[in-house]
């Protein structure tokens, strides 16, 4: 009998690495020549595919991560962070020339204003997610298309040399900070099989003016669509059929950066467990919601033990 070969990794993460520099309780909106306070700061592992990856680890998958990083102070903390929390980053590049991005975010209640330098993360190219990477894993996961050039016009190929070598895939466009939106969902979402916007996003990128009206014009392309929508929850397209994913209300929210990329952890660890897609999105909009009750985007994703106990006395999740 032909022995099934057993991946080294569950899911291989491909995206963009950098730091957050989180400022909160910001006096007020900033203006040209004026100078105003912040009521406290962290720093922290940012990005949504690095999110991602290390709050999948903390799930209990195993993660590997390959973006570039540059060989500075920035690139040191992201890597330490995600090693930390069990994140493989054997496959992550290096690079000398450039620097290791950062985000400066205001943050304001449950919204934030975004300033990124992508430094290192604009100059990692499709081609380099060789074949033999590919191989080691069961999920590929891609996130942030739009600050990643050397993925303009290629995703769709590495999307379907993953499916080609047996993977599962999944993808999350984020924002586009040049607001165009070039993005050919007739070409890409075929080979994605669980597609993961949210809601301004889904809008922009079919150019409708609802959820329900772009979810009907892309349904035809993709496999499973799921939406983020904030405190309201998320709604989710599978064979045609519409389900509405309750939220874990948080009254208490410390930020929202990274919900959605926790949302897509719980989601993928999930679908990866062989759970139905309805289960796959109540766990997403708790571990979401989770997100939420603390700073930054891994700042609740500490350890399993942590999340159980945070799910249960917050969300009354698995009493
Ligand atoms: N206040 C809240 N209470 C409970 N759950 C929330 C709250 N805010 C967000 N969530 C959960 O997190 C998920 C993702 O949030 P959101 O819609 O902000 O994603 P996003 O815009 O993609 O975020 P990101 O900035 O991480 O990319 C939501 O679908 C919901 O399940
Ligand atoms: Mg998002």
């Amino acid at each position: 009998m032909k022995q099934i070969k057993e991946k080294k990794f569950d899911v291989i993460v491909v995206g963009e690495i950098n730091v957050d520099l989180i400022m909160n309780k910001v006096q007020s909106f900033p203006e040209i020549g004026k100078e105003k306070f912040a009521g406290d700061m962290t720093l922290t592992l940012g990005s949504s595919a690095a999110i991602f990856a290390n709050n999948l680890s903390i799930l209990g998958l195993k993660v590997s991560f390959i973006g570039k990083a540059g060989n500075d102070i920035f690139g040191n903390f992201c890597k330490k962070n995600l090693s930390e929390n069990g994140v493989d980053i054997s496959m992550l590049y290096t690079s000398d020339e450039d620097q290791t991005g950062a985000t400066i975010v205001l943050n304001f209640d449950d919204d934030r204003a975004n300033i990124t330098f992508q430094g290192a993360m604009s100059t990692l190219k499709a081609e380099d997610i060789t074949e033999e990477m590919l191989s080691m894993g069961k999920h590929l996961h891609f996130s942030s298309y739009f600050l990643q050039p050397g993925f303009e016009d290629k995703l769709d190929v590495l999307l379907r040399r993953a499916k080609q070598a047996g993977l599962t895939t999944s993808l999350d466009v984020q924002w586009d900070p040049t607001e165009r939106w070039l993005f050919d969902y007739k070409k890409i979402l075929p080979d994605v099989d669980i597609f993961m916007p949210n809601e301004a996003e889904l809008i922009n990128l079919t150019k409708e003016k609802s959820v329900e009206a772009a979810l009907s014009v892309i349904g035809d392309y993709g496999n499973v669509i799921v939406v983020k929508k904030g405190y309201k929850g998320s709604v989710l397209l599978h064979k045609k059929r519409i389900i509405e994913g309750m939220p874990f209300l948080n009254k208490q929210v410390v930020d929202a950066i990274g919900a959605g990329d926790s949302f897509n952890a719980g989601f993928i660890f999930k679908f990866l467990c062989g759970d139905e897609i309805e289960k796959c999105q109540v766990f997403a909009n708790l571990i979401g919601a989770i997100s939420t009750t603390a700073a930054g985007g891994t700042g609740a994703f500490k350890s399993y033990h942590q999340l159980l106990k945070t799910a249960r006395e917050k969300f009354g999740y698995g009493e």
